[in-house]
């Protein structure tokens, strides 16, 4: 079931999915947040970082799981999600290093999954928040990955790679070809999902999460299923709708 809120702009977009967050942030004593990576969300992390800064919102009992992880990068390299995660969130909100978890792209890639799934078995998480790939993906879960999928290994499709690329030209690297996510079903656990969309280019994938059919071509379209779901899209993004 979706709530679909259209809003002007980028900034108009990442305050209205600041509100979202704060509510379920307020309403629990542990709340459990599913966090996300990519330019999509920086807008809301902006939002909380400000939050704690002025108003003192207390992370040190929030507990966050991210979505996915690259394959093969060192843990410190500029381009892991957990090095985005930290400057872009973890270090402005002051959360103990012991309440993040992200899914660890190293080492036993298999054994590695299965105990990303068994932690998040522990806990429910409140609110997942999402992006969407110009592909419908959600997480890493590329079109075609089965609905009751869990956190796995992906090989990145080459769609993926080239939207990615922009992050790893300067750097004069390759995008990885590989990585790790929660699977549509670890995903469609979640109390809550906040997905947000800016811009022309998620245009065709909004559409096609709402008013397409439920196929596993296009990942996102899975969330029609899901009982509690908030879509916050720019103009742009909507477009299509
Ligand atoms: C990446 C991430 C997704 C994200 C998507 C969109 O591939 N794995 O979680 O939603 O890209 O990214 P952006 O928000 O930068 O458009």
């Amino acid at each position: 079931m979706f709530n679909v809120i259209i809003v002007k702009d980028y900034d108009a977009l990442s305050a209205e999915a600041f509100k979202v967050m704060k509510e379920v942030i307020d309403s629990k004593d542990r709340p459990v947040l599913g966090l996300a990576t990519g330019s999509s969300p920086i807008g809301l992390y902006q939002n909380m970082i400000a939050d704690h800064q002025k108003n003192g919102t207390d992370y040190t009992q929030v507990l966050t799981f991210n979505l996915d992880e690259y394959v093969g990068l060192p843990k410190e390299h500029s381009q892991t999600y957990y090095t985005f995660m930290h400057e872009n969130l973890f270090q402005g909100i002051e959360i103990p290093e012991e309440n993040v978890h992200l899914p660890l792209g190293n080492g036993d890639l298999e054994k590695n999954c299965a105990d990303y799934e068994k932690a998040m078995e522990d806990v429910q998480v409140d609110i997942q928040l999402l992006g969407i790939g110009s592909n419908g993906h959600i997480g890493f879960n590329e079109p075609g990955t089965a609905f009751d999928s869990l956190t796995h290994i992906v090989t990145l499709k080459e769609k993926t790679r080239q939207d990615n690329a922009r992050f790893f030209d300067p750097l004069g690297e390759e995008v990885p070809t590989q990585a790790i996510t929660m699977g549509i079903a670890t995903i469609m656990k979640a109390k809550k999902i906040l997905l947000v969309a800016s811009g022309s280019g998620k245009a065709e994938a909004v559409a096609g999460m709402i008013n397409g059919p439920v196929t596993e071509e296009v990942p996102a379209s899975i969330l029609q299923n899901h009982p509690d779901v908030t879509v916050i899209v720019d103009e742009a993004a909507a477009s299509k709708l």
